[in-house]
């Protein structure tokens, strides 16, 4: 077996600031970055020392605030060169109209953007403007010539703005600038792959106000859906009630029942080179839901249950399936019952684990199985997990 890729480093990056009021955003940013593990520089421009005082940062990040292209602090005045020369990225958040038009323009006419000019390693940029400015016809071709140049865009995002409008424009939140940078660094190990999961419980009505379902959270269906689309996947996540948020960049489709939640992945199974089911379906449906709500009576009710479909089954023995995942949670003789399942859904990849280890917890420990055998991996939180597994179904992905 080949060696698992690792995300690009984040060690160490440039914090640019530029003059903007979600320039305050920034102090929580170096804090989430810090608290990361990543050494922050900050550089400020002129305009973003009007929003927060260089101090507040300088105390988060523990590093000196550079502001300044001539008194960089640099002995040999080489300070917008030397900058980037240790850094493993430049993000720049909050981005302003004029910076980015600066960055589609070459300019470096300060220290931020003439160390962007003189970089050596990738640049980010989280933009924030008024509705008006972003949606101008001027921005917008700066920001394409941005993307062009292979600078990554982290939002921007939508909703309420400083000065009152509603659109477009808005710095995308610290936390969230946090994830695109981690995101971003992942190895795009699925690119041009279409990925359909399932994920969370189902529920079988019994009656309008009643119904059978599970203690799946959906946590770890959700995290592999993030995962994959961080690897570069165009990702489909077809989930049973939970309350679960969306990963970014990821088409959700919502159901209920173990019958919907079937529906749904055939609509969509053709298309896809890969499908893991995570998902804990239903096995069984009740077999006459009732359209009235059931009353009491002083007399014992017995709920006939008929079974649902195996959707997992079912995509696996489809002439072209795809590359198909499945998971298997089990309360005792877990390698054993698993591998039974494996054989009998005829599956090249089950993820086996303990269901008292992962139903409603944040980390999980699972086993695979594949035709070469178990191959147990350590316990770990359930977004490595993820992430550790989209690595080891791109490596077993057949060659096309
Ligand atoms: N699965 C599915 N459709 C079903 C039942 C299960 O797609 N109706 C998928 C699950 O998403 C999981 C795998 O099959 O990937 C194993 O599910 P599990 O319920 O553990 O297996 P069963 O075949 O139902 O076996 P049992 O309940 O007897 O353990």
């Amino acid at each position: 077996m080949t060696t698992i890729p690792t995300a690009r480093p984040l060690r160490r990056i440039v914090l640019g600031i530029t003059g903007g009021i979600a320039a305050y955003k920034a102090a929580e940013l170096t804090r989430l970055l810090v608290k990361e593990g990543i050494a922050v520089e900050v550089v400020m421009t002129p305009a973003a020392t009007q929003f927060i005082a260089p101090m507040t940062l300088q105390a988060l990040s523990g590093n000196p605030v550079l502001t300044d292209l001539w008194h960089s602090g640099a002995a040999n005045a080489m300070g917008h060169i030397d900058l980037s020369r240790h850094a493993d990225a430049i993000v720049v958040a909050p981005a302003s109209a004029d910076f980015i038009a600066k960055r589609a323009q070459g300019h470096a006419d300060d220290l931020l953007s003439t160390l962007c000019l003189a970089r050596n390693c990738p640049l980010l940029v989280a933009p924030t403007m008024n509705v008006q400015m972003w949606t101008n016809p001027a921005t917008q071709r700066n920001v394409a010539q941005l993307k062009a140049d292979g600078i990554e865009m982290l939002g921007p995002g939508s909703g309420g703005q400083a000065c009152g409008e509603v659109g477009d424009g808005r710095m995308i939140e610290p936390e969230e600038i946090l994830a695109g940078l981690i995101a971003w660094a992942q190895p795009k190990l699925l690119a041009g792959k279409r990925v359909l999961l399932t994920a969370g419980p189902t529920f079988e009505a019994i009656d309008p106000v009643r119904g059978v379902t599970n203690l799946s959270s959906g946590k770890m269906g959700f995290a592999l859906a993030q995962a994959c689309a961080e690897a570069g996947a165009a990702v489909t996540l077809v989930a049973g009630p939970t309350a679960q948020p969306t990963p970014a960049g990821v088409m959700r489709v919502d159901v209920r029942s173990a019958a919907d939640m079937a529906e749904a992945v055939d609509s969509v199974v053709k298309a896809c080179d890969i499908f893991i089911a995570v998902a804990a379906v239903a096995d069984y449906t009740p077999a006459d839901a009732q359209a009235k709500k059931l009353k009491k009576s002083a007399q014992p009710l017995t709920l006939a249950l008929k079974p649902t479909v195996d959707i997992l089954a079912a995509v696996a023995a489809r002439p072209k399936a795809p590359y198909c995942v499945g998971f298997a949670a089990e309360t005792n003789d877990v390698n054993e019952n698993a591998e039974a399942k494996r054989r009998r859904k005829k599956l090249p990849l089950l993820v086996a684990n303990r269901a008292q280890d992962t139903l409603g917890q944040d980390e999980n420990e699972v086993t695979l199985l594949d035709d070469a055998g178990a191959h147990p991996l350590p316990r770990m939180d359930k977004l490595a997990l993820a992430r550790r597994l989209v690595a080891e179904i791109a490596q077993r992905l057949p060659r096309t």
